[in-house]
């Protein structure tokens, strides 16, 4: 007998109820799918989705999974094409994840889709997660629940050992969970179908959907644990205008990104990720924030002041620093 873990939340009605209101406040719950534990959170809020990235221990914004009880609730938030509904209607509630373009109507955190103009959506099939997504009524974001570099898990004590008291709750999972592998991650964004990821539904069922698919490049050169994240494949966002970081002062004409109580004098346009210098506020806040001053008309380029290199501090840095990289 393992170490019994106060956490973990039976699957009943009082259980269901206790967990619908932690997701209502914006806290994370892990729950099962038919592939693996996924770490919940609500995925209209960004500060609970920043949540996430701090309990996995992310050093880097990875998009994610935005999970949905229906193909109805998912189509309120991206874009169907032909593709994409021929493929729901045969394989959705089921493991497969699709890539499609966010509406502009999206409410969705941008920090789900890491500042990209996609979002990937999955309906899933286990009868756990369908009562938790149809309880709550929100859209759960959720990666694997697992610490980052380690093991998707499949059952609430993995979850338990692996994140710890980083999650503070944990559904109890049955048998009829887990196939281990996770979804299958398409991309449907291009006008060329694009295999990210291979995983429980084959390429080869996905084709007899819609014909022949393409499989992303570094996917075929790598293989197992060593892969690149799908997600780092895509060009991520990064904004038109030329970014400096750890600016310790601003030039005229420039956009200022702040952090803290005491933002740089001088700029065109100031936006502070958190004034209280909290960085779970500051991730919850990046990229509407770039995307803000991007597209704010007139300035002539964009200044970070430094960001603390820890906790979420890290996945910003890597974030701006990518923002910044000459192209
Ligand atoms: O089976 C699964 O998919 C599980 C369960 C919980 O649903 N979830 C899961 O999530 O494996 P995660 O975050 O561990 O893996 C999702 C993958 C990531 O590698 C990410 O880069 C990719 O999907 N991804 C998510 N959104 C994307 C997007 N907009 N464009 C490209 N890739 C994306
Ligand atoms: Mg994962």
């Amino acid at each position: 007998m393992g170490k019994v873990h106060d956490n973990i939340i039976a699957a009943d009605d009082q259980g269901f109820a206790r967990l619908s209101a932690a997701l209502q406040r914006g806290e994370l719950v892990a729950f099962p799918t038919e592939t693996v534990y996924g770490l919940g959170a609500d995925a209209t809020k960004a500060s609970a989705c920043a949540s996430i990235y701090e309990a996995k221990g992310r050093p880097s914004f990875n998009p994610l999974i935005v999970h949905f009880p229906s193909a109805r609730e998912a189509a309120k938030r991206v874009v169907f094409d032909g593709r994409a509904e021929k493929l729901a209607t045969a394989f959705w509630p089921g493991p497969l994840t699709l890539v499609l373009p966010r509406r502009v109507d999206c409410d969705i955190a941008l920090l789900c889709s890491a500042g990209l103009s996609t979002l990937a959506v999955r309906v899933p099939a286990h009868p756990l997660a369908q009562r938790l997504l149809q309880d709550c009524g929100l859209p759960l974001a959720a990666p694997s629940a697992n610490a980052s570099g380690k093991i998707s898990p499949t059952c609430a004590e993995h979850v338990a050992r692996s994140l710890g008291d980083r999650v503070p709750y944990i559904l109890e999972g049955d048998d009829a969970c887990q196939a281990g592998l996770e979804s299958t991650v398409l991309d449907l964004s291009g006008d060329e179908a694009t295999l990210l990821r291979p995983g429980t539904i084959t390429r080869e069922e996905i084709e007899a959907v819609i014909g022949p698919i393409a499989v992303g490049k570094s996917l075929m050169e790598s293989a197992g644990e060593a892969m690149p994240s799908p997600g780092m494949l895509h060009s991520h966002y990064a904004p038109a205008l030329p970014l400096r970081l750890n600016a310790a002062d601003v030039a005229a004409g420039e956009g200022l990104i702040a952090f803290g109580p005491t933002p740089l004098p001088g700029a065109a346009k100031t936006i502070n990720l958190s004034e209280d210098g909290d960085l779970r506020e500051a991730a919850a806040n990046l990229f509407a924030a770039l995307h803000e001053l991007d597209a704010t008309p007139g300035l002539t380029g964009l200044a970070a002041m430094p960001i603390p290199n820890e906790g979420l501090g890290l996945a910003i840095n890597d974030r701006l620093r990518r923002a910044a990289a000459p192209r």
